[in-house]
């Protein structure tokens, strides 16, 4: 039998003025246990305040936040950090302990949770295994490509079995071909029961999947599309659309005046994957 639905993170009338020219404004949504979200929009929309705005690394003029047993108008610090440990949270730029290796980048996460060492030994096995790393688990983040570092990044997100995952652009500095391990390795997690809510301006890459999208235009949701599947979630992008979807990212680069290699291949800007 399904699982029952209910809202595990909800925005309630959140506005918050950021500067002169920028303010979010009457946002409005909420998100349910195992469901996947799109959050679209332009760069300077307001995606990723919205996404701070819920792991309250800020809080708003008016209106309310609630994830899980945490509201936003009464939290204090401690409970801040309660929070950040029950959800998972992975951002384009991975940030990742440089100097720590990828067992250690997870362990690190699941110690402030207060588990011990034997339970970190004995859950990283099937954790690093679950995004491929496990044969690299004594590798430091600089021997690894974007994409690597990338599914560590998310090994240590879902390392505590957040009930919801916040992504910030998680593909943005990858290319098209690992753009869709990232996704599939998302959808993967998802279907295990984590929602995800998952913030980028990639349009194209939004409609591909053809999941529940939230739109924001210049601080305002301008459309929620709402559930559009049940079940199974997991759906691959054709081949066709990632050789388009890897056209377009070579000729941005290029727009961009970045190197090529004599095989075609750009210069990735997190070095291979
Ligand atoms: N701390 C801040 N102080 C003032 N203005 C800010 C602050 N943070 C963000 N802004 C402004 O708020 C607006 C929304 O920024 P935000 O980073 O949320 O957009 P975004 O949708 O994530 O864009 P992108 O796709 O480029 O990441 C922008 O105009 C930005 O300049
Ligand atoms: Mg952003």
């Amino acid at each position: 039998m399904p699982e029952e639905k209910r809202i595990i993170a909800g925005i309630y009338h959140l506005s918050k003025r950021l500067s002169r020219h920028f303010t979010l404004k009457d946002i409005n949504f909420q998100v349910a246990n195992g469901e996947f979200v799109f959050l679209v929009g332009p760069s300077g929309a307001g995606k990723s305040t919205l996404l701070r705005m819920m792991y309250m690394d800020d809080v708003p003029d008016s209106g309310q936040v609630i994830v899980g047993r945490f509201v936003s108008t009464r939290m204090k610090r401690s409970t801040i950090c309660s929070l950040r440990r029950k959800i998972g949270i992975v951002f384009q730029d991975f940030r990742l302990l440089e100097d720590r290796t990828v067992f250690e980048n997870v362990a690190v996460a699941m110690k402030v949770s207060g588990r011990g060492m034997s339970e970190i030994k004995r859950e990283m096995t099937d954790i690093l295994s679950r995004v491929g790393l496990y044969h690299k688990r004594y590798e430091c983040p600089a021997a690894l490509s974007g994409g690597e570092q990338q599914r560590v990044a998310i090994a240590r997100a879902i390392a505590n079995r957040p009930s919801i995952l916040l992504a910030d652009e998680p593909t943005g500095n990858l290319d098209p071909y690992v753009t869709k391990e990232i996704m599939e390795l998302l959808f993967k997690i998802n279907s295990g029961g984590t929602a995800v809510l998952l913030a980028t301006h990639d349009v194209e890459l939004v409609r591909s999947f053809g999941q529940r999208t939230i739109y924001l235009e210049d601080g305002r949701v301008v459309k929620d599309s709402g559930r559009v599947f049940e079940g199974d979630l997991l759906r691959s992008i054709s081949d066709s659309q990632v050789e388009r979807r890897a056209r377009e990212f070579r000729d941005r680069r290029i727009g961009r005046g970045e190197k090529q290699d004599g095989t075609g291949n750009t210069n990735r800007p997190e070095g291979g994957g």
